[in-house]
């Protein structure tokens, strides 16, 4: 039995086009593999918040020493590190607002890409520490990107789950979603095709 982490992060809770993406995902997911336990973090329903000096504080003091501010901000940052921790697959879903993830994305990925923990410090430089763990990004775009020096997304998420040790990542984009009826379908056909092949 494996877990599946979903990490949703459209702002819309109608209409999202990568809530339908992951919604067909897991469905696809659960139909090969119906042992698996899938776990969702709804980043628009339990917002994650900004950094901020009590969770870094928090991060680099020892436990017995943590003021009260400091053990409520670890908190939420723990248990968001222990889900990704816990799962064996990832599932990030990536809508494009201007040019890049979803702030709400960049803050969770501030949680848990944590020194010591999912990534350590080497005379050799960083070291991710999280093995054999796949995901899967299932971005939604106005416009067309994939493959261009315009694509801000895919490369930092790469990036991103790289430099904690998640190599094995798979970009699935629909694209073209705000160009007209027929240039969205196309955009979800593409990236529905694209699931079955990777999924
Ligand atoms: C605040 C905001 C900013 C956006 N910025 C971009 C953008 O920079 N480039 C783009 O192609 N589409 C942009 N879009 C369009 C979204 O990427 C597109 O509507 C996508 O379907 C959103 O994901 P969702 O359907 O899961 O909510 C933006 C949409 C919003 C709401």
């Amino acid at each position: 039995m494996a877990n599946v982490l979903v990490i949703e992060s459209s702002a819309r809770k109608q209409g999202s086009i990568s809530r339908q993406l992951t919604a067909d995902f897991v469905a696809q997911w659960q139909a090969a593999n119906p042992a698996d336990q899938i776990t969702v973090r709804d980043l628009a329903v339990d917002q994650v918040p900004h950094l901020d000096s009590n969770l870094l504080g928090g991060w680099m003091t020892p436990a017995d020493q943590q003021s009260a501010a400091e053990q409520a901000a670890l908190k939420l940052s723990n248990t968001l590190t222990d889900e990704v921790l816990a799962a064996d697959v990832l599932v990030l879903a990536a809508p494009m607002y201007n040019f890049a993830i979803p702030s709400t994305l960049k803050s969770w990925l501030d949680h848990v890409l944590r020194a010591g923990v999912t990534f350590k410090y080497t005379e050799n430089g960083p070291q991710g520490l999280l093995t054999g763990k796949r995901a899967f990004v299932l971005t939604a775009r106005g416009g067309v990107y994939a493959g261009s020096a315009l694509d801000h997304q895919e490369p930092y998420l790469r990036q991103a789950l790289g430099f904690i040790g998640i190599h094995d990542v798979s970009f699935i984009h629909a694209e073209g979603l705000n160009l007209g009826e027929e240039h969205q379908q196309k955009g979800i056909s593409a990236a529905k095709a694209k699931m079955a092949e990777v999924a």
